[in-house]
């Protein structure tokens, strides 16, 4: 029997966009009935435990997506042996990614809209703007999370 595919969402800090990306793309594939493992981390420690950000929460809620039990956690050496997918939300966490990690996984590594039919290449980071940032990020994710599942399906 194939082990269910494991994915793992980056971002910078782990309180907006992976953990949004992980509550949707949960909910994506729970709809879809695929068995994934998923979780989320950041490429820094700065909020280490906490719960995601009520801005992301509130907009993400709104969608019908659940954070319950989602706790920043900080991206870990084992997890790239891990996961299968680990996909960064920007430029920034790529290069962060393949800086820290072996290069034998170095083909694990994505930009997460990758999987999106999109103009956008980045999930902007939302922490410093107003409301609308929060809802092109689910925007986008939203979008990623579907060609993900396109991709896991086949
Ligand atoms: P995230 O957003 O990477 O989408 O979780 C950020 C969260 C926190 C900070 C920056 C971006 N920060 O500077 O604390």
């Amino acid at each position: 029997m194939s082990q269910a595919p494991s994915v793992l969402f980056v971002c910078l800090g782990n309180i907006c966009r992976s953990p949004t990306a992980e509550a949707v793309f949960r909910h994506k594939a729970a709809e879809a009935g695929l068995n994934v493992k998923i979780d989320s981390a950041g490429t820094h420690g700065y909020h280490i435990g906490k719960q995601p950000d009520k801005r992301s929460q509130a907009a993400g809620t709104a969608r019908g997506y659940s954070f319950k039990g989602l706790k920043c956690r900080r991206v870990e050496e084992s997890d790239f042996e891990t996961f299968d997918y680990i996909l960064a939300m920007d430029e920034s966490n790529l290069s962060n990614l393949r800086k820290v990690s072996p290069e034998e996984y170095h083909d694990k590594i994505h930009l997460f809209l990758s999987f999106a039919d999109s103009d956008h290449q980045e999930v902007p980071d939302p922490y410093y703007g107003g409301k609308q940032g929060f809802e092109l990020v689910l925007d986008l994710i939203e979008a990623a999370s579907d060609g993900l599942i396109n991709t896991l399906k086949r």
